[in-house]
């Protein structure tokens, strides 16, 4: 495990891959495809792992996938999903081209006392973490945003995110910025001053422009 370099903190420790076993992204998106003894393949929802732009600069990872992203198989589709390309939009980045996007666990869990679905457990996100690692290798961002602390566990190994929102860590020549996850906005949607809407808005104008610097380069 390598030391995670950040900036504006403490150092963290950050889980890095140790041997790479795939040589492409194809040949690692069949093997999830195929896994059957995850954690959560005994509830029976379905793999989601994600989409977008392979050749993008800018991955942005998520928590698990929900309802809709079961139904339809991809990544961010529902309610949220829709929130964020349009946040992604008002910062001319388009959804389809300048990202790709994935999650932290490739199931959704199922819920319980009537609920459709829970949040993952640390274990669950722990056995999913080697392969989001290796979807990052394999796609190469210059710069990744975690969406919501299960997000920032799995990829920064800690969690707190109003803490963590808005500063820039770096690992491996990456730029990486913890973001509110967009179902915590649809939960609170003012857009006052200092509220978690406003605050995305200043987290994704900072990202507009380390995209266009590194760019510049
Ligand atoms: N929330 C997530 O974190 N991921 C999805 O794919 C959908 C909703």
């Amino acid at each position: 495990m390598d030391q995670l370099d950040m900036f504006n903190s403490e150092p963290v420790q950050a889980p890095e891959p140790e041997n790479s076993q795939y040589a492409s992204l194809e040949e690692l998106l069949e093997t999830i495809r195929q896994m059957d003894d995850d954690p959560l393949a005994t509830a029976g929802t379905r793999i989601v792992i994600s989409r977008g732009n392979t050749q993008a600069r800018l991955l942005l990872i998520g928590e698990a996938p929900g309802p809709e992203e079961n139904i339809q198989g991809r990544p961010f589709v529902g309610r949220a999903g829709k929130l964020l390309d349009k946040i992604l939009q008002a910062a001319e980045f388009d959804p389809d081209e300048d990202i790709y996007i994935t999650n932290s666990v490739f199931r959704m869990p199922p819920g319980t006392d009537g609920k459709a679905f829970r949040k993952p457990g640390n274990e669950e996100i722990e056995y999913y973490r080697p392969y989001v690692r290796e979807i990052i290798r394999l796609i190469d961002p210059h710069v990744m945003l975690l969406m919501g602390n299960v997000a920032c566990y799995s990829i920064l190994g800690q969690t707190g995110i109003t803490r963590l929102r808005g500063q820039w860590f770096q690992q491996q020549g990456r730029w990486i910025m913890p973001i509110f996850h967009p179902s915590y906005l649809l939960r609170n949607p003012s857009k006052a001053p200092g509220s978690p809407k406003a605050l995305m808005w200043e987290d994704i104008r900072e990202v507009r422009k380390k995209i266009d610097e590194l760019s510049k380069k």
